[in-house]
C-alpha cells in the first residue's frame, strides 16, 4: 500500500458488538487509523452519545440490533432511536454504512427483490434464482404461491430475517410438495440452482473487492421420495466443513462448467452500489453448472473480512475517500490517495481486485454468511 500519512485529525468512533470486539485486531486498525490521520474512538451505546467525543465519521456493524429492533425488541429499539437522534443532531458525520440503506438488506425478500427486477442482469448472464415468500402454514396457498412465482423443486427455504441470531442461518433443502410442511413462516423460498458444490464470496470495501471460494452444498434434482435436509450455513459452507452434503455424487463430478467470470461479479458489484449504496458489503455467487450464468443467492452487510489482504488499510482508504468526498474536498483525495489513481488509470469501472489471483485463494477463514 501507499507509504503516506495524512494530517486530517479526523475522528472515527466505532461501535461492533462485544463479540466481534473481541476477535478485531484493534491494535491494527488503530495503527491504519495513524497513518491517515484520524484517530480511534469506541463509542457505548449505552452512554448518552452526546456526551462522548465528537466524531467526524460512525463506522458500525448495526445489523443485528437494526434486525432485531425491526422484530420488535425494546431494548434494541431505544439504541436504534438514539443513534438515529444522534446522527440527525450531527448531519456532517459520515456513517459507514447508512441505516437506511443497511435496513434493505435485513430482509431476504427485500433484496432478491432489488436483485430481481435489475433490467441489466439477465443479458449478462446474472440472476437471482426465482423466489417466493410464505407468511402462512397453508400448504394449499403455499404450493400455489410457488406456482405462481415460477419457484421449482428442489428449493432452499431461509428464515426472511436474514440477521439477529444463529437462526436466520438455519436452512431447508426441500425436494417435493411433501415436504412443505416443515417450512417455518415467515421464510423466503428459492429455486436451488446446482454448482458443483462450490461457492464465490465476494467481499467489497467500497471501489474494492476480494473473492473467495467456498464449499456449498452438492447438487440436487427434484425427488419424490426425498424427505427435507436441515442445515446451518456454518456447517456447510464454513472453510473447512467435513459436511457430507458438499460431496458431490460420482455423476456429477465430471461436467465443471462452472468458471467465474470476473466481469459478472464487478457489474453486481456496481449494481449493488447504485441500488443499495454500501461502502461495506458482500455476496455469494454460485455459478449454474449447465449455463455458466451466476446466480446471486445472498447479500451481506459488513462481513467478517477475515481474509481480505490488508483489510485496515483498505478500510481507512475508503473512508478517507467517503470524507473527502463528502466534503467537496477532492483534492487531497485526488492528490494523496495514489492507490484510487492507480484504479482509474487501470480499470475503467473504478473497480479493483485486492486478492491474490482467484485459484490462489481458496477456502481459507471464518465467516460464513
Ligand atoms: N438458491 C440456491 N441454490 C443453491 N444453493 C443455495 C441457494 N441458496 C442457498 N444456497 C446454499 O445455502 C447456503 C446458505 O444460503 P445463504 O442465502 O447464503 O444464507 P446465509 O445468510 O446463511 O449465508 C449458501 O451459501 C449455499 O451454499
Ligand atoms: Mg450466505
Amino acid at each position: 500500500m501507499c507509504d503516506r500519512t495524512f494530517q486530517t485529525n479526523k475522528r472515527i468512533g466505532v461501535w461492533i458488538s462485544d463479540k466481534k470486539s473481541q476477535k478485531l485486531n484493534w491494535k491494527e486498525l488503530i495503527k491504519s487509523c495513524k497513518t491517515h490521520g484520524y484517530t480511534l474512538i469506541k463509542m457505548d451505546l449505552d452512554r448518552p452519545l452526546e456526551e462522548q467525543e465528537p466524531i467526524d465519521v460512525f463506522l458500525h456493524k448495526l445489523t443485528d440490533i437494526l434486525a432485531a429492533a425491526d422484530q420488535g425488541d425494546q431494548k434494541a429499539r431505544n439504541i436504534i432511536s438514539h443513534v438515529e437522534q444522534y446522527l440527525s443532531n450531527h448531519p456532517n458525520i459520515t456513517v459507514i454504512d447508512p441505516l437506511d440503506n443497511v435496513r434493505i438488506l435485513l430482509n431476504r425478500y427485500s433484496y432478491y427483490t432489488i436483485l430481481d427486477n435489475e433490467p441489466t442482469f439477465k443479458k449478462n448472464g446474472i440472476f437471482t434464482p426465482t423466489f417466493a415468500e410464505f407468511t402462512t402454514n397453508n400448504i394449499a396457498a403455499n404450493i400455489e404461491i410457488l406456482r405462481q412465482r415460477g419457484v421449482r423443486f428442489p428449493i432452499i427455504c431461509k428464515p426472511s430475517v436474514a440477521h439477529g441470531s444463529k437462526l436466520a442461518h438455519e436452512m431447508i433443502a426441500i425436494f417435493n410438495e411433501r415436504g412443505l410442511r416443515v417450512c417455518k413462516p415467515p421464510c423466503v423460498v428459492q429455486s436451488f440452482v446446482n454448482h458443483n458444490a462450490v461457492l464465490h464470496k465476494v467481499f467489497v470495501v467500497g471501489n474494492r473487492y476480494h473473492i473467495c471460494k467456498r464449499p456449498s452444498l452438492k447438487n440436487f434434482y427434484p425427488s419424490e421420495d426425498l424427505d427435507p435436509i436441515f442445515y446451518s450455513t456454518g456447517e456447510v459452507c464454513k472453510a473447512d466443513s467435513q459436511s457430507t452434503l458438499s460431496i458431490l455424487d460420482p455423476h456429477d463430478q465430471s461436467d465443471c462448467k462452472t468458471k467465474l467470470n470476473e466481469e459478472k461479479i464487478r457489474h453486481i458489484i456496481r449494481v449493488l452500489q447504485t441500488e443499495i449504496g454500501l461502502l461495506l458489503a458482500g455476496f455469494d455467487v454460485v455459478i449454474d453448472n449447465v449455463t455458466g450464468d451466476h446466480a446471486v443467492i445472498d447479500i451481506n452487510v459488513y462481513p467478517s473480512y477475515d481474509n481480505f489482504p490488508n483489510f485496515f488499510e483498505h478500510l481507512l482508504d475508503c473512508i478517507d475517500s467517503t470524507v473527502n468526498r463528502r466534503n467537496g474536498d477532492g483534492n487531497i483525495h485526488e492528490v494523496s490517495n495514489v492507490y484510487d489513481d492507480f484504479v482509474r488509470n487501470h480499470r475503467p469501472n473504478g473497480l479493483i481486485n485486492v486478492g491474490m489471483p482467484l485459484n490462489k485463494c481458496d477456502v481459507i477463514g471464518m465467516n460464513i454468511n
